[in-house]
């Protein structure tokens, strides 16, 4: 399920989207889950427990993707829960919890550069600032998501699918998307926490001119400014490991090849697991961008379009995770992760671990990725002995 014919771009409440959700909602409905989207076009499948008022497990990842992205990213943690709970119901196993399955409608933030739209519609974390952001064509997600309520009047987002004390915990299979579990020879590891990151914007307005009769001395250049700023911010990034800073998109104005660029708009993703290193390299890099511009003569606007902080995983969960990887694998690791997860965003609801399988030579956000059948199988069993586990832990 594609919007693009020559790769796979899956992005928010498109139709590739709309498509995917009936596609893995009737798998679910296969696999005995009452099915249903939210007003955030999150696709949910629910299996509820025998005993009235139980708590319930969620198990989810995103169903959105990255443009000419992998298969694995986020539809692996949504479609290997639906396979466990399959075998489960063939087993006639019944959990003593309820157990919900979400696909999240918008985790990699490609329309609206903001990241986890889908969970924080679900976990009740949109803000009025997220819902005035707009895509490239000026279509706010607030206005987005009325059209999609079928609503005339005004609309406003509903509250949290789940208060925290329904819920016993978030559990995401991911791929690592790194190469330590292919460094150490194994097919799974354990999340130990979810790194930090902030996006912005910044955006360098210069002066227009003719390519050929403008003198350098005498040019405002934005694209000339915008490049140095990213060159800076690379530089900043190789010195202070394990930070990450990377510039994903530029758009430049007036973008024709003998006309000396008036603006230049550029994203900014920076990453730390420790949020005071992600804030002091931002603040670093936002001088850097006034410097840039004050030398060349130009404007320049930093926008910070989100910030989230870093998220310790639950120890009670992670270490009966850890117990179930160990018993399958004869060893197990813990890792922190570098990417961003629906787990940032659900921890404000519930405890959550995270479970890494391990992808060829770590390539993701890439159409090589690629999971070896081993190491799917291997994760099936694993996120099998959890829930059991945990059911027996319930039962004490
Ligand atoms: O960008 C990320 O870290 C994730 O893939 N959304
Ligand atoms: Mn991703
Ligand atoms: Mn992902």
């Amino acid at each position: 399920m594609s919007d693009e014919r020559a790769c796979l771009t899956r992005t928010f409440l498109s139709p590739a989207m709309r498509r995917a959700n009936l596609l893995v909602g009737a798998w679910m409905q296969e696999a005995g889950l009452g099915v249903r989207e939210d007003a955030f076009g999150n696709l949910i499948g629910r299996i509820e427990a025998d005993q009235p008022g139980a708590k319930t497990l969620i198990l989810g990842s995103h169903l959105d993707t990255v443009r000419d992205a992998g298969r694995f990213d986020g539809a692996l943690g949504v479609l290997l829960p639906i396979i466990v709970l399959r075998r489960l119901r063939r087993e006639g196993v019944r959990l003593p919890f309820a157990v919900e399955v979400v696909g999240f409608s918008e985790e990699e933030g490609v329309r609206f550069s903001s990241a986890y739209l889908g969970s924080k519609g679900y976990a009740g974390a949109l803000r009025a600032a997220d819902l005035a952001l707009r895509d490239e064509n000026g279509i706010s997600i607030r206005e987005c998501l009325r059209k999609r309520s079928g609503r005339r009047g005004a609309w406003k987002p509903p509250g949290r699918a789940h208060s925290p004390r329904q819920l016993l915990g978030y559990f995401e299979v991911h791929i690592e998307q790194g190469p330590v579990l292919e460094e150490h020879r194994l097919a799974c590891g354990v999340v130990s926490g979810i790194a930090g990151q902030t996006r912005a914007k910044v955006e360098f307005a210069g002066r227009a001119g003719h390519a050929g009769t403008t003198p350098m001395a005498l040019r405002h250049d934005a694209l000339a400014g915008a490049a140095e700023f990213i060159v800076i911010s690379e530089m900043l990034a190789k010195m202070r490991p394990p930070l990450v800073a990377t510039v994903g998109r530029i758009a430049v104005r007036p973008g024709a090849a003998n006309v000396i660029a008036g603006g230049a708009e550029l994203s900014l993703d920076i990453r730390h697991p420790g949020d005071g290193d992600r804030r002091e390299a931002l603040r670093m890099l936002r001088s850097a961008a006034d410097r840039v511009a004050h030398k060349r003569g130009l404007k320049v606007s930093f926008q910070v379009i989100q910030d989230n902080p870093s998220v310790g995983c639950s120890p009670e969960l992670t270490e009966l995770l850890v117990e179930c990887v160990h018993s399958r694998q004869g060893k197990s690791l813990l890792l922190p992760s570098g990417a961003g997860h629906d787990g940032v965003v659900l921890s404000s609801l519930a405890p959550v671990a995270m479970l890494f399988v391990r992808c060829r030579g770590g390539v993701s956000h890439h159409p090589e990725e690629q999971v070896a059948k081993g190491d799917l199988a291997a994760s099936i069993a694993i996120v099998g002995d959890f829930l059991n586990r945990l059911a027996v832990r319930r039962a004490k």
